[in-house]
């Protein structure tokens, strides 16, 4: 019996937690653009798997990949980064304060992101050479946002 009410008692926390996860601040726009981030992710290891010759390189999947990157880019519209929806507001997120923060350089960040996405368009679905050729700056463009507004993943 004592058992079973510290089940149920554990269950009611979990329930919980589940319900305030979903009440937490910004936790939609978090979600939203959490998934688009690792649809990123998906889509530059096609290319980088590729460029590692880990891959066999096929000009359509490359295209493919680079296009998904331009249309993430074109996706993200401002509505998914309010103000304020940093990781002071609510753990689930890693992106910092600083962001918002006065002086912020987010915006050349997130530019010198879209032309290399871009390059990476009109590279891809060329040849091999190519696509290596646009492939460090695309990673440069990503993780020099992640190391300036995102908290380190532990
Ligand atoms: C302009 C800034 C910026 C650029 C450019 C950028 N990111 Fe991010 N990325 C972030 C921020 C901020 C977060 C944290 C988002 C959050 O937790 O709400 C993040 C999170 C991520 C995550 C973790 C998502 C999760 O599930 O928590 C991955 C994976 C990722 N980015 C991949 C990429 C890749 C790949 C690129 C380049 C193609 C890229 N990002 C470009 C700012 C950027």
């Amino acid at each position: 019996m004592k058992t079973l009410v510290v089940a149920a008692a554990a269950a009611i926390v979990a329930l919980s937690a589940a319900v305030q996860a979903e009440d937490a601040p910004f936790a939609s726009q978090i979600k939203a653009r959490q998934g688009l981030m690792e649809l990123n992710a998906l889509n530059i290891g096609v290319l980088a798997g590729m460029a590692k010759g880990e891959t066999p390189y096929d000009a359509e999947k490359a295209k493919a990949a680079a296009d998904a990157l331009v249309g993430v880019y074109n996706l993200d519209l401002p509505m998914l980064w309010p103000q304020g929806s940093d990781n002071s507001a609510n753990p689930a997120t890693h992106a910092l304060p600083a962001i918002w923060a006065e002086g912020s350089d987010i915006g050349a960040k997130a530019e010198n992101w879209e032309k290399a996405a871009l390059a990476m368009q009109g590279a891809a679905g060329k040849d091999l050479d190519s696509l290596k050729g646009a492939m460090n700056d695309l990673g440069g463009a990503c993780a020099a946002c992640h190391k300036a507004f995102r908290a380190s993943l532990q």
